[in-house]
Formats: C-alpha cells, structure tokens, sequence
C-alpha cells in the first residue's frame, strides 16, 4: 500500500479482494514489455574511442515510459562479459523486493544469461533512471531514463506541457570501468574526471583550448514559445553538478516521483543519483542558440574547467550558433550556504495530487511519533585488513554472495547479521555483512552525517522519505525543533553536505531487504551501504510477495540452479 494510501484504505482493500477472486483484477492495469539488451558498444564521448555500456545499442538507453500501475515486463540481456543486475531506483517494488535488482536481493544474471524483471509501479508517477548496479558497470553507462506518467484521471499540477526532454548528466572517465575498479581495489582515488557527459555525449566546443574539435555535442531542438518539461538524472559517478541554462530560468515541479512548490531558479544543484523535472519556457528571442550547462560544484574552478559539460538549446528559428562565455557557476566555492539553503527551499506540494487522487500532504507524517532513530554517520575511507574501504558506523558491507530474503526462504544461517549499530560507536573499523533490523509498521529517523570532505548521496530502495532537515555541524536532538513537520519533500535520493547532516523520515510500509546506500559509486563500491530488513511478523504470504518463479541462485544456493 502506498504511503499516501491510507486514507484510501478501503478502497485499497476492496481491490485486494477482488484479486482474491479473479486473476484478471489487474485488467485496468496494462503489461508493458521490454528487451534490455546490455553490451558493449564502442562510441568516443570525449573523443577517444572507449568500450562503453550500450542498451540496446543505444548510450544511454531507451527511455522506458510507463503510467501509474502498469505492470513491467522487462527481459534483460546480459551481452557483457561479466555479472549484471539492473536496478530502478525509486521504483519502490511494493512487497517485492524479489525485482529490486541488487546483490542483497537478486542473483547476478551471469554473463550470456537473460533475466526477466516483473514488477508494478503501483501507485508512482515522476522522474527516474534505471542503471546496473553490479561491478561499477554505472561509471560505463548502462543507464536509461525512467518516467511514470500520471494516469489520466488525475491531473498534474501545471498545464499540460508541450513537449518532454529526458538530459542525463554525470561525470565521465575515459578509462573503462574495470580500470576505475582496479584503481579503487588498490587503494587510490579516481581523481579528477576527464569530463561531464549531456545525454551521452561530451562538451560543444565553447572553448578551443578547453575543448578539442571534433566532438559530437547534444544539441536539444525546441519550438518558440512553448513549455517543455525537462526531467535531469545526475547519472554520474559522484559529481556534484550545477545544472543550468543560458537565459533561460528553470521552474522546479517534481523529485524523484512527488510534485514540488513550483519554484523558478536560474541554476539548480544535482547530486550523483538524483531526478528532478523542471519547466522550462521557450520564450528567449533566439538570436542565437543557447548553452546547455553542467559543471562541477563545490571544486577548485581551475584545476576542474574540463569537467563541465556543455550541450546546445537550439531554437527551430534560432538565427545562429552560440559562443561567448558559458553563463557563469555560482560563485561560492568559500560559502556553501547558498546550495544547503536551495535544498532547503525545495518543498512538497501538499495540495497536488501524486499518483493517487489525494493530496499528497493527507499522510501528515508530521504527527507520527517516530519508533527507532539511527544515526548514521560517514567519514572519510579507511584501510580495514590493508584494503581501503568505505564504511558507516564503522561498517562497512561485505558485498553479499546469496540474496537476503532468498537465504531466509531456504533456511540458511550466518549468512547476516541484524546488528547494525543505531549511533556511531566510535570502534574499530569492520567489514561486516550487519543488516538494520527494522520494524515493520514503524515509523523511523534516520540522520546521515557526514564527516567527509565531499558531498555524500544516500538513497534508500523500496521507499520515499521526507527529508526534514539539514544543516552544518553535528546532529543533535535539539536539530529536531527545526524539521520540517508540515511540507518537507518526499524523495529517495537526498544529499548530505560535508560536515553537515541531513535528518529523513520514513513510514516502513513495505516489506523486504532493501539497500541504503552511498550513491556515490565508489564509496558504494568500497561498502559504504547497508540494508534495512523489514518483515512482517504476521506474514502469511499477503504482505510479502513469494519469490518469483523463474528466480535465480547464486551462492551457497547455485545448485538449485536448475
Ligand atoms: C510517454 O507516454 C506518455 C503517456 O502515454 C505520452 O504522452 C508521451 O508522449 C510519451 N513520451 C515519449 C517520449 O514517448
Ligand atoms: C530469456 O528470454 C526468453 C525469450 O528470449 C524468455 O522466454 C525467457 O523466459 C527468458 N528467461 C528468463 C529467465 O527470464
Ligand atoms: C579496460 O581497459 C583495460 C586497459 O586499461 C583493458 O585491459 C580491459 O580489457 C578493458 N576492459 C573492458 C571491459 O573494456
Ligand atoms: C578558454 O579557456 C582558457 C583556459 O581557461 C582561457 O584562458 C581563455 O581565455 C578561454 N578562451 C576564451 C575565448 O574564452
Ligand atoms: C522567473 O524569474 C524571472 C526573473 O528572475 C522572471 O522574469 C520570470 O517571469 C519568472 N518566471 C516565473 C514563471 O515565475
Ligand atoms: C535578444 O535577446 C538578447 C538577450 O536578452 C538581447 O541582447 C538581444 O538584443 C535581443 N535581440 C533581439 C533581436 O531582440
Ligand atoms: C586552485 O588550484 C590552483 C591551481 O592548482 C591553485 O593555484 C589554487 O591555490 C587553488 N585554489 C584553492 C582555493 O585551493
Ligand atoms: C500546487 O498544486 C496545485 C494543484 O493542486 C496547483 O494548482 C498549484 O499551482 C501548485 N502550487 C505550487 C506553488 O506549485
Ligand atoms: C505520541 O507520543 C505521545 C507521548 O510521547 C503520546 O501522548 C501520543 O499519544 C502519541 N501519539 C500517537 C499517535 O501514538
Ligand atoms: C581480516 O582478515 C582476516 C582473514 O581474512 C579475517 O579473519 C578478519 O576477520 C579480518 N578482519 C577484519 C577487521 O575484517
Ligand atoms: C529484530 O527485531 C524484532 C522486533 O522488531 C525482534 O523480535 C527480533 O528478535 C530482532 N532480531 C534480531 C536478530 O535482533
Ligand atoms: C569530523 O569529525 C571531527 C571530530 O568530531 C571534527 O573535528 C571534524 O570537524 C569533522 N569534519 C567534518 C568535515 O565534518
């Protein structure tokens, strides 16, 4: 049930009847299909040929687009020559972590393998991004965008626009991911990214000095005087990028799946992992074209000029090429007051409707008494055992052999432990496969805090949360008497400033493992996630989904492998 179900109790449960009686109850709910195929395809971003990760030979892949509901029918190929799982973050997989696509909750689909996904995106609408999840394959594509269209029934809370342009933008490497890998394994930092991508693609040459000729740029073709909703996935590695373009303001309508306060900005802050949508108006008087901008935030300008991707708006009656200087970053590099503060003033729309008919404010979560609080804390990699990793509290996870749930289903012991510390406890650096036994039906605070030195990105599966603060310094119980109770906004990825915290709430309504995460990729890489398990003590096989039948086994299980 979703978490802005429960006014809609009732209703929810008669079509939980009906299912009882009739397999056909998703009749209204139509099946989508599609082929993943996942393979290397060589294309030269930045000018250098380089063996990335196509779809369908496509780089990025296709644009899956969906509507509230349907049910999702997607066979992935595995083409590569290495493990794959793809995962849909923010697709919150109701009572089926079975789809989820990570190593705590499927099986890699060996190389040559296909495997098809099943799921519905009940109750969803909003802006995603699909990616592998396995082997650091993200940092070479794999990566497609994800839209769950209103029904229509219910409205969007703004005119119909005239037109959609899904942009991915992220930082790219020229060595492939098996080179970034062997980097982290021995200990290193990747170091500066050679370039920002828009959409696959590298820089316009803006700059001949910055940017060598002959690379094939994104160009964006629009018609005067229209609104287009633009939906920006930061796919990258870790960068955190300012997103913005050149005379033209962006109006801020929707995060990763929940309609926001409207807001016009002229730039906007995306982190590594994150979605927004936003509207943009063609009413510039297109003299010229106009540029596309992502660039690097919170680093040394001059040692990070190359990292900046450029792309071009092209008006159908645009009289010309654009040039001069890009519209400038902002200029904080010493006060980074202003990106918490745009953050901050991202709120939920209380009165839109979401996927459902009522408001997205009727779950006022900011009456709930909260249940458990962790706090979690990250700082920078340590070495455990002579290997460099990344941890929380002071854990950090040993990549899992054998799904979670898929372990329990088959008995196995000490394959997990549900000892994940609720507070920093200041001991000694562990790798350690501790899971956080949490309660099902609670009503949780987890705060992040962030004691590195960059911007870490957390994102939890089967779930939004409300994000209810945030700020510099250390968390404390008193931070609570300036959460946001009333309008704080509902998301999956949220960012954590260096030195600074971020405090989320979370409704566990739904059953299953499901994995918290850095989205920053290395860290990610080097253990800095953990898995929140969540069962029903009740189950009688209603709240959770079984395990599907053409399910994989890997592990202590691979000899049921049939
Ligand atoms: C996605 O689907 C919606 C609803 O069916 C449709 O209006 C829209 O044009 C589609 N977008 C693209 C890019 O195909
Ligand atoms: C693999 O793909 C074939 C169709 O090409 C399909 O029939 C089969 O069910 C798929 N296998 C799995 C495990 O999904
Ligand atoms: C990645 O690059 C290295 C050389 O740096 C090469 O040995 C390796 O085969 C490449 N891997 C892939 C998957 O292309
Ligand atoms: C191009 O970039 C270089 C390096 O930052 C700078 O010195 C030069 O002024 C730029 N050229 C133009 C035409 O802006
Ligand atoms: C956004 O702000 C700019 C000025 O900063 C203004 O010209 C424009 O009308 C605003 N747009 C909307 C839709 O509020
Ligand atoms: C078009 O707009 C630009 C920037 O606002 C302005 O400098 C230019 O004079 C305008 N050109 C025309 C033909 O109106
Ligand atoms: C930025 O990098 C340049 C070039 O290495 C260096 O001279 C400068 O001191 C750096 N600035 C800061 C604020 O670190
Ligand atoms: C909020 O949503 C309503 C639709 O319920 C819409 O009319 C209104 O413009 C939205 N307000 C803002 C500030 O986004
Ligand atoms: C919340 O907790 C307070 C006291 O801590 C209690 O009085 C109140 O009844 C609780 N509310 C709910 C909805 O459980
Ligand atoms: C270090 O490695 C050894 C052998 O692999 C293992 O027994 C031990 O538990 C490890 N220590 C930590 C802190 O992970
Ligand atoms: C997990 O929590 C439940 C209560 O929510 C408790 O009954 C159970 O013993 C806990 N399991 C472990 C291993 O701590
Ligand atoms: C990390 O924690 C230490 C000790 O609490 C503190 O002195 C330091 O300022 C913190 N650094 C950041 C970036 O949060």
């Amino acid at each position: 049930m979703g978490l802005f179900g429960f006014s809609l109790f009732p209703l929810c449960f008669f079509f939980l009847n009906i299912a009882l009686f009739s397999s056909l109850c998703f009749c209204g709910d139509p099946t989508v299909t599609n082929e993943l195929h996942v393979s290397y395809i060589t294309v030269s971003p930045l000018g250098v040929p380089q063996k990335v990760i196509g779809i369908n030979g496509k780089f990025p892949g296709p644009l899956l687009n969906v509507t509230t509901n349907n049910h999702l029918s997607v066979n992935v190929f595995n083409e590569l020559d290495e493990d794959l799982l793809i995962t849909w973050p923010g697709v919150q997989m109701r009572r089926n972590s079975w789809q989820d696509g990570v190593l705590g909750t499927n099986c890699p689909i060996p190389s040559k393998w296909n495997w098809t996904y099943q799921f519905q995106v009940k109750d969803q609408i909003g802006s995603f991004f699909y990616f592998p999840s396995t082997n650091f394959q993200r940092a070479a594509g794999g990566f497609g965008p994800l839209v769950i269209n209103n029904r229509e029934v219910i409205s969007i809370p703004f005119a119909q626009p005239d037109g959609e342009i899904s942009i991915m933008i992220g930082d790219w490497f020229i060595k492939n991911h098996t080179a970034l890998r062997a980097t982290l394994d021995a200990g290193k930092d990747l170091g500066i990214p050679d370039g920002v991508l828009i959409n696959g693609k590298g820089p316009y040459q803006y700059n001949n000095t910055l940017v060598p000729s002959g690379i094939a740029f994104e160009t964006i073709t629009v018609e005067p005087g229209k609104t287009y909703r633009i939906r920006v996935n930061n796919v990258g590695i870790s960068t955190s990028l300012n997103f913005r373009i050149q005379n033209h303001n962006l109006i801020l309508v929707e995060t990763e799946g929940f309609y926001a306060i409207q807001t016009n900005f002229t730039n906007f802050d995306i982190h590594a992992g994150q979605s927004y949508s936003f509207l943009l108006s063609t009413d510039q008087n297109a003299s010229t074209d106009y540029y596309i901008v992502a660039s690097a935030r919170f680093v040394n300008e001059s040692l990070w000029q190359k990292v900046t991707g450029v792309a071009v708006l092209h008006y159908s009656n645009s009289k010309g090429s654009v040039s001069g200087p890009l519209p400038p970053p902002p200029d904080d590099f010493y006060n980074k007051g202003a990106s918490v503060y745009q953050a901050r003033s991202v709120r939920l729309n209380t009165s839109a409707s979401g996927a459902r008919p009522n408001p997205q404010g009727s779950f006022r979560y900011g009456t709930i008494n909260i249940t458990d609080t962790y706090i979690l804390k990250v700082t920078p990699p340590v070495t455990i055992n002579g290997t460099k990793r990344a941890t929380i509290n002071g854990i950090s996870f040993r990549k899992p052999d054998v799904p979670f749930r898929l372990a329990d289903k088959h008995d196995l012991r000490g394959i997990y432990k549900l000892d994940f510390p609720s507070k920093p406890m200041n001991r000694t650096p562990v790798i350690d496969r501790s899971m956080i036994n949490a309660t099902y039906k609670g009503f949780i605070e987890i705060v992040l805090q962030n004691n590195d030195t960059t911007v870490q990105n957390f994102h939890l599966d089967g779930y939004s949360f409300f994000v209810v603060g945030m700020d510099y310094g250390e968390w404390s119980e008193n931070s609570r008497g300036n959460y946001n109770k009333w309008d704080a906004i509902s998301r999956s990825t949220t960012q954590v400033f260096p030195g600074a915290w971020t405090a989320i709430l979370v409704s566990l309504d739904n059953v299953g493992t499901w994995n918290l995460r850095a989205e920053n990729l290395d860290r990610w890489y080097l253990g800095q996630e953990t898995y929140l398990r969540i069962v029903n003590p009740e189950e009688n096989g209603e709240t959770e989904t079984s395990e599907p039948s053409n399910v994989l086994f890997c592990g202590p299980l691979q000899h049921l492998q049939k």
